[in-house]
């Protein structure tokens, strides 16, 4: 693995989105209490933001067209999208946030 230093954590929003943009990397960051997690900022539906989306029950809703998708899987738990977005893994360490760029599941 390769970690990548992001922001510190109490800098990010809780219970909502944020954009990152690493590179060629797109990602929405969720933080939720005490979890990060990362997911590819472009719904596998139609490229839609996810970090503009709200979150409902371990999900984060696309804005464009409703798809649900589990902010720990990247898996849709709902139409229309069907296919998953990347998920990268977190760290955090000493209060900031690192991902893994290179592994994505
Ligand atoms: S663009 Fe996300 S559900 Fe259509």
């Amino acid at each position: 693995m390769s970690w990548t230093e992001i922001a510190p954590v109490a800098s990010l929003p809780e219970g909502r989105g944020v954009r990152v943009e690493v590179g060629s990397h797109r990602i929405a960051v969720f933080r939720l209490a005490d979890e990060v997690y990362a997911l590819g900022d472009r719904c596998s539906h139609a490229e839609a933001s996810l970090s503009e989306g709200p979150l409902f029950d371990g999900c984060v809703e696309c804005p464009r067209h409703g798809a649900e998708f589990d902010l720990r899987t990247g898996q849709p738990a709902s139409l229309p999208a069907s296919k998953p977005v990347p998920v990268y893994p977190t760290r955090v360490d000493d209060g900031v946030l690192f991902l893994d760029l290179e592994t994505t599941a």
